[in-house]
């Protein structure tokens, strides 16, 4: 599996073009069953994608491709990622939420438009480049009540601990110990692991006495660098 980018272009699509892309998207992802929740589906139709996307790729907002972001191959991830990780998650109102790899700042919007103003979203980049970027296109869209932290997300986010969800947007060898620290008991994260050479959607419920842990599908993600992330190639 592997993605096909389309090459960049001037945008040419006007706000009302996009808007019906988004109407349309958000029917597709109900239609192939990724969104099934009510919150989150108001949250999609909410946030404009093509604000968080370079120039460049604007007009391809509501394909299903990850673009890519200023950074070291930082991406947008396409659309239907964020139903598959929000929907097992249960991402819900009033949730504290933590996501890893805030990219475009998109996920992290649309987190908080679920969550609402009872809940909490943190999210950590790496990439002081992307993570300017990001930061940008959620000042743009208004969002200034996300708490933005540039550093290495595989340690987590411990000063805004615990958190009910955590989201890691970057393929990791494993967990990282520190995000099933800083999740509560009955709490919920959701990676993409690495084993064997392919990437599994893993969703994981902390427990009393230990952690359940069950894949969910194949998927294809940029991987987590830092402590926690994959060593470095010989
Ligand atoms: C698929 S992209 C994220 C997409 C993003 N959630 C969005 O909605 O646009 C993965 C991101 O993880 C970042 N990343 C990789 N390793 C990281 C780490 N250890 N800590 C924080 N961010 C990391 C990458 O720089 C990249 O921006």
């Amino acid at each position: 599996m592997g993605w096909i980018i389309p090459p960049p272009k001037k945008p040419a699509k006007t706000r009302a073009d996009l808007a019906r892309e988004r109407a349309a998207k958000v029917q597709w992802l109900i239609g192939h069953g990724y969104l099934k929740s009510a919150r989150l589906e108001r949250a999609l139709l909410t946030v404009p994608r093509e604000d968080f996307i370079p120039d460049d790729y604007r007009d391809y907002a509501y394909l299903e491709v990850p673009l890519p972001l200023p950074g070291e191959r930082a991406t947008i991830s396409c659309p239907h990622s964020y139903p598959l990780f929000y929907e097992p998650l249960g991402l819900d109102e009033g949730h504290r939420f933590l996501e890893i790899g805030l990219g475009s700042g998109y996920g992290a919007a649309v987190a908080r438009e679920v969550v609402g103003p009872r809940g909490l979203v943190v999210s950590v980049e790496l990439d002081p480049l992307t993570f300017a970027f990001g930061r940008r296109n959620l000042e743009g869209a208004g969002y200034h009540d996300i708490v933005l932290v540039q550093g290495d997300g595989g340690l987590g986010y411990p000063e805004m601990s615990p958190y009910d969800r955590i989201a890691v947007t970057a393929a990791c060898p494993r967990i990282p110990p520190p995000l099933l620290e800083q999740l509560v008991t009955g709490g919920r994260l959701i990676a993409p692991v690495v084993e064997g050479g392919i990437q599994n959607l893993v969703l994981v419920e902390k427990l009393l006495d230990g952690t359940r842990s069950r894949c969910l599908c194949e998927v294809l993600y940029v991987p987590l660098r830092g402590v926690h992330g994959a060593p470095a190639p010989p």
